[in-house]
């Protein structure tokens, strides 16, 4: 177990030594947390932290340090100091907001200096780099929480309730769309850099995960990384695939799930100022015939769209994860296995759009995942 006192607000409170060196400050009350990366998604983090109670000072680093010095400047309380390893002494957990393929080892030193972690998607770059934060975490009992933001997210929130409670009938297929113009990553193709969201999404409205993929990828503006792709997801106990469409290289920006049930259909589209979910009564059944093909009918009934308590979700999981910190005692809805189950897709989709094949997702993770808090909880 995490022994008591080394995390939260009281822990916080009695940090002693200075910055490394660097400009003292006077210490405020709360959690103190870092934040490695301090792009444009980095800097969401900081500026939600310093809202979520409970959070004290923020130390901020990025490689280049104009990024971090500026979010020092526009924000009280947030302090910039030049790497991770100069806040490693002085925080109680970290945020990893940098390229993809420096998570593991970003991560990887701030969970082997007993710092919580809160990592961006996608968790890692390979399955293997993924079991090694997980390893790593378990063993010092830290949270290790990965930022799957849509789960924290009303609106997808109120579509997991819809399918759960039934009202769309049996659910038939789910049907995604992320594309906008860029913005082009160097380190990781479009695949990895916007299907986690789509995966994770449908992993949280299906409550399980894909049983196999098939993608289809290329590269058109980018020399060699993918910047459009299509991915099939099966969930072969459920009878459900969702299709998934990611571009780096669309005029419109488009943000849109649909999920087509056997009652009604719903759409989520991210871009609608309102209405972001709306609940269409239609749908189509068709009968045996009589000889000249099935009878099919159609339900063309009216649109609902249901009203949702609208929180930031970027602010809704921060939160979460300090709580998860300070509170020593609940595990991060979406901990390291999930991220897991997020990349070995992602590494499926990879090998698929490069050999043409369906490729299978194997390993129930879920199960593995409350195995192993069954074990905790009995330890
Ligand atoms: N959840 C979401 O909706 C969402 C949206 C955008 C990005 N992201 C994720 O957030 C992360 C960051 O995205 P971004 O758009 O801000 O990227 P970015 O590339 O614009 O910024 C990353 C920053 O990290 C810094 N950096 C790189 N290596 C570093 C190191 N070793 N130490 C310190 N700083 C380092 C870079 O200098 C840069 O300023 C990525 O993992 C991305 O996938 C998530």
């Amino acid at each position: 177990m995490r022994k008591p006192g080394t995390n939260g607000i009281r822990a916080a409170e009695s940090i002693e030594s200075g910055l490394n060196g660097f400009e003292p400050m006077a210490r405020s009350a709360g959690l103190p947390v870092g934040v490695v990366g301090c792009g444009p998604w980095g800097a969401n983090h900081v500026r939600v932290l310093r809202e979520v109670h409970g959070v004290g000072d923020i130390l901020v680093a990025d490689l280049d340090q104009g990024r971090s010095e500026r979010l020092a400047r526009i924000y009280p309380r947030v302090t910039s100091v030049p790497h991770i390893d100069a806040m490693l002494d002085d925080v109680e957990c970290v945020v990893v907001a940098t390229p993809p393929s420096t998570h593991l080892e970003l991560a990887l030193q701030a969970i082997e200096s007993n710092k919580h972690v809160l990592i961006e998607k996608p968790m890692t770059v390979s399955e293997i780099e993924a079991r090694t934060l997980i390893d790593s975490a378990e063993r010092r009992d830290l949270v290790l929480m990965v930022s799957h933001i849509f789960e924290f997210n009303p609106a997808v929130r109120h579509l997991r309730s819809l399918i759960s409670a039934g009202d769309l009938g049996r659910v038939y297929y789910l049907d995604s769309a992320r594309l906008n113009l860029g913005t082009y990553r160097h380190d990781v193709n479009v695949i990895w850099d916007l299907a986690p969201h789509d995966i994770s999404i449908t992993n949280y409205l299906l409550n399980t995960q894909p049983t196999s993929v098939q993608a289809w990828g290329a590269s058109h503006a980018h020399p060699s990384l993918e910047d459009v792709a299509y991915l099939r997801l099966v969930y072969a106990p459920l009878g459900v695939t969702a299709n998934i469409h990611v571009s780096w290289l669309d005029p419109c920006k488009i943000r849109k799930i649909t999920v087509v049930g056997s009652e009604r259909m719903a759409v989520y589209d991210d871009m609608a100022a309102d209405e972001r979910v709306r609940v269409y009564h239609k749908g189509v059944s068709a009968s045996a015939g009589n000889g000249h093909g099935p009878n099919t009918f159609y339900r063309q009934g009216g649109v609902t769209s249901p009203y949702i308590h609208w929180e930031e979700p970027m602010l809704v999981q921060d939160t979460h994860f300090v709580r998860c910190v300070v509170t020593n005692e609940r595990r991060p809805l979406v901990d390291g296995w999930k991220g897991l189950d997020v990349v070995r897709c992602l590494e499926a989709a990879d090998i698929s759009m490069h050999t043409g094949r369906v490729v299978e997702v194997p390993g129930d993770y879920a199960a593995l995942s409350a195995a192993g808090t069954a074990k905790r909880d009995a330890g």
